[in-house]
């Protein structure tokens, strides 16, 4: 007889055993198109898959006897203490997963005694999100053509006390997700059969569409064309705002503007995190924008090692990218990055049940991460290096 394995089918949450099982309850609770956004990668998604190929070729090598009863998690980031060595990352649009959005992500983490970064395509203004969530706060910046609306960010994200900016540069030229493109018929027209299957979530309907309509861009809903700003279809308008323009000269512009902590997100080479660093940035993010941006990219994880021993003196070195397991988290931590950002492992919280999601998610990394530190042999973060780490 073949063993047949299956995970919990019921009970929610609390059965909810690792990302990979709240992954599946997000995908029962909302609509096909809304998953699609999400999950999604660029063309072959070549990218998408590469960030998670490549931490299972990297093993980990144990250390045994040691006592290891003292373990804990706590880092510094960017200078100031952390519980975690994580950080949700940006994410646009999350008001469409769940009613609790961009607040819930953000309390989450506050109560976790974590970093939280707010997309410039949030479905939340940035200063409810620190009136209503507190924390550290951290911005996300798209520049786009009109660099009024980054000027106006930065401007009232730095007197609403957010602490750090992070400028994305890796969408300056759009990435065609075509499994996502085929849930319209146009920009921001869903096809009929995306309609009708958001009939078959009611739970998701009620939620989010009926409790505050159809989610929109917050944040620069002013500098758009009436009509223009709801979220439907998201990823099939934002393209059109996007400008291929952006250069160095712009990071520049950025750090004269920005009076506090600056980090580029974006980065795969050593070139251009010892150019980040000359320009005056605190810290840069490694990330392919988790496969959706350029396809047959390089996994942030592979370009970890020689970047971290290029700059890691000066600059933090955060990474995303497939990070679903405390042992990427690790593996991560073990190779030179100073924390993790986290993408859809948190967002797969949030579309299962809004902020007590996104806590349950953090909960299973960290929980993972302190068991990975035991079986090292290792009580922090500190006691990691890359000797426990090998290519396999
Ligand atoms: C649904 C979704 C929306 C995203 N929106 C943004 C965004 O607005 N700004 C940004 O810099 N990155 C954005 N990203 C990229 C994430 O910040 C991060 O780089 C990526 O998700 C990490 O990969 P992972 O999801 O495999 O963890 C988005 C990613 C996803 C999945």
């Amino acid at each position: 007889m073949p063993w047949k394995r299956r995970a919990f089918s019921t009970g929610g949450l609390t059965r909810a055993l690792n990302i990979a099982d709240l992954r599946e309850l997000a995908r029962r609770r909302v609509p096909g198109f809304i998953f699609e956004y999400v999950e999604g990668g660029s063309e072959d998604e070549a990218s998408l898959r590469c960030n998670r190929t490549s931490f299972e070729a990297l093993r980990l090598i144990p250390q045994t006897l040691v006592d290891t009863s003292n373990r804990h998690q706590r880092v510094e980031i960017l200078g100031r203490p952390a519980a975690a060595p994580l950080i949700i990352g940006p994410t646009g649009l999350n008001g469409m997963l769940h009613s609790d959005g961009d607040i819930g992500l953000a309390r989450a983490a506050a109560k976790l005694g974590i970093p939280y970064t707010l997309s410039t395509m949030s479905t939340t203004r940035l200063e409810d999100v620190a009136r209503q969530a507190g924390g550290r706060l951290w911005m996300q910046l798209y520049v786009m053509k009109d660099r009024a609306v980054a000027e106006d960010i930065m401007r009232r994200a730095a007197a609403a006390g957010y602490e750090a900016l992070v400028f994305t540069t890796d969408a300056n030229v759009f990435g065609s997700r075509e499994w996502d493109r085929r849930s319209y018929r146009q920009p921001g027209k869903p096809t009929l059969r995306s309609k009708l299957d958001t009939l078959r979530h009611p739970g998701w309907l009620i939620d989010v569409l009926g409790r505050n309509g159809i989610p929109r861009f917050r944040n620069f809903e002013t500098f758009l064309p009436p009509g223009a700003a709801s979220a439907v279809g998201g990823s099939t308008i934002i393209p059109k705002l996007f400008d291929a323009t952006i250069t160095w000269d712009d990071l520049t512009w950025i750090r004269r503007l920005w009076p506090r902590k600056l980090l580029i997100k974006g980065v795969l080479s050593v070139a251009d995190a010892e150019r980040a660093g000359a320009l005056g940035c605190d810290g840069i993010v490694l990330t392919n924008h988790g496969g959706r941006q350029l396809d047959s990219c390089i996994a942030p994880i592979d370009v970890l090692p020689e970047i971290a021993a290029a700059v890691g003196k000066r600059l933090s070195v955060i990474i995303d990218g497939g990070f679903r397991r405390g042992t990427d988290v690790v593996k991560a931590l073990a190779l030179g990055a100073d924390a993790v950002m986290t993408g859809r492992a948190t967002l797969y919280g949030l579309a299962a049940d809004g902020e007590r999601g996104v806590e349950r998610a953090l909960e299973i990394l960290t929980t993972e991460t302190d068991r990975v530190l035991g079986q090292l042999g290792c009580n922090s973060v500190a006691d990691l290096g890359p000797h426990l780490v090998r290519r396999c």
